[in-house]
């Protein structure tokens, strides 16, 4: 007698689906993979990545740096100056090289002294007591734009602490760990990831170089993150109205990956798209409500001949200017990778919105906690992060390797045959000619005339 599940049916759908296929939940997963825990006031976040290969130098002053840069910014609250986040490596690395186990993170919470008997695992004794800036109490009344009402709601929680603390952008201080390691692998393949702001509120940077390295130093000079230093200023005085009228400021920023070869994602399966990957995790970063590819939203302003980027061959194959951002056909291109994204204002305000309490259905003030005024740069650095993430996602899924050494090996195999497609034939290779290398600047000047073409309603 047969047995009663065929292994063939078992491991497939109806449709031929194979289980593993959906177990993943439908998505193809890729090599490289990252998880965080933690809440905002417990003891520590964390950071778990997996598929990073053998070989690489990391250190923790790789990540430290990243980790302080997320907590700069003119207009962050009272958190950060408790806050001094550092990592430690728990596992996955041995003297200063990872060996190509998962790498555990952990980033204390310097702020859990005072939370312990608040944010304690175990049930609440009665001697338990609460440090300063901790309440014991529960929260109540759900902030208008933040995940609490949504999440007490889908959660059944009485208590808005339950979501609060993790929902909170605290959280993204695991992701910046995880994107520094990304960075140390993408940076032995000379792939480079900078950020800069572009708008907060109403005010937009103008003067702004035009080399992404250019555009990095100046940025990391400002205390907004923004390359146009005339316009950092009146941002930093934007902030500072806002706060002092108890209120909040979103703003627009980009991040521009330099160095990336053609050919990271594919238009053959919808979730394997690089824009469409790139969309996503920046878009999973609290508070950010709208993410372009290069031109993005501003491509439906203009006719084709004025959008696409034309094609000529010198040495590869180049283009003038860069509105695609980098991506075509759900494919990066060989030219600079530029993502723009529109954060929104923040939802905690000293001077709280009408909201109702969700046990008594009372109406009442908003709850109100310590927050930033804005939080933009810092919002920048992070999908600095998510955008690092997602290309040595893409990165490794093409070239593999369970060593640096064999990715390296893998990409120089494959930029032999990316030239000209010259037809095989006796004494004819194909590829005869070598792309020349991924590009580190191409002409972006033109993008952003047109961005200011829009974007200042001023
Ligand atoms: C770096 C960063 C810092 C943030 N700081 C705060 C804060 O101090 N207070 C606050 O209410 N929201 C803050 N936010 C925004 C909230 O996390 C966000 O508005 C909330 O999660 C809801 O956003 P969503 O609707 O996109 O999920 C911050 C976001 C980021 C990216």
């Amino acid at each position: 007698m047969g047995s009663l599940i065929e292994p063939g049916a078992a491991l497939r759908g109806a449709q031929g689906v194979s289980l593993s296929w959906l177990l993943e939940g439908g998505f193809k997963m890729s090599r490289f993979r990252f998880y965080t825990a933690g809440e905002s006031h417990g003891y520590a976040l964390i950071s778990l990545i997996e598929g990073v290969p053998a070989g690489l130098g990391l250190k923790k002053a790789d990540i430290d740096r990243d980790l302080a840069r997320r907590q700069t910014g003119y207009g962050r609250g009272g958190r950060m100056k408790i806050e001094t986040d550092r990592a430690e490596i728990l596992s996955g690395v041995r003297h200063g090289l990872t060996i190509g186990s998962p790498i555990a993170l952990m980033i204390r919470n310097k702020d859990w002294d005072n939370w312990r008997d608040v944010m304690s695992p175990d049930a609440p004794g009665p001697q338990d007591t609460t440090g300063p800036g901790a309440t014991a109490k529960p929260v109540t009344v759900p902030r208008p734009g933040h995940a609490d009402l949504a999440g007490a709601l889908k959660y059944g929680h009485d208590d808005i602490r339950n979501v609060l603390e993790r929902a909170s952008a605290r959280e993204t201080a695991a992701r910046v760990a995880a994107g520094a390691v990304a960075r140390r692998l993408l940076g032995e393949f000379g792939i480079r990831v900078i950020s800069h702001v572009i708008r907060i509120g109403t005010v937009t940077a103008k003067d702004v170089p035009e080399r992404p390295e250019e555009i990095a130093s100046a940025a990391e000079g400002s205390p907004v993150r923004s390359a146009d230093p005339k316009a950092s200023q009146h941002m930093v005085d934007a902030i500072e109205r806002a706060r002092e009228n108890g209120d909040t400021l979103g703003g627009i920023f980009e991040v521009i990956a330099t160095g990336v070869p053609a050919g990271l994602g594919t238009y053959a399966q919808w979730d394997e798209r690089l824009d469409g990957r790139l969309a996503q995790a920046v878009m999973s970063i609290p508070a950010v409500k709208g993410v372009g590819i290069g031109l993005g939203f501003e491509s439906a302003c203009y006719p084709g001949s004025q959008v696409h980027d034309e094609i000529y061959f010198k040495d590869g194959f180049l283009r003038k200017t860069n509105h695609a951002g980098g991506i075509e056909g759900g494919i990066s291109n060989g030219e600079p990778i530029v993502v723009r994204a529109a954060m929104k204002p923040i939802p905690t305000l000293c001077n709280p919105l009408n909201s109702v309490d969700i046990l008594t259905g009372e109406p009442s003030p908003a709850h109100s906690e310590r927050a930033d005024a804005c939080a933009v740069p810092a919002c920048a650095v992070v999908a600095e992060a998510m955008v690092l993430i997602v290309l040595c996602q893409a990165f490794l899924d093409k070239f593999g390797g369970d060593s640096v050494q064999e990715t390296k090996r893998n990409l120089e195999g494959y930029l032999e045959t990316t030239g000209l497609r010259v037809t095989a034939g006796p004494g004819k290779p194909a590829g005869l000619h070598r792309q020349a290398g991924p590009r580190d600047a191409v002409n972006m000047h033109e993008t952003r005339d047109r961005r200011h073409l829009e974007a200042d309603p001023a």
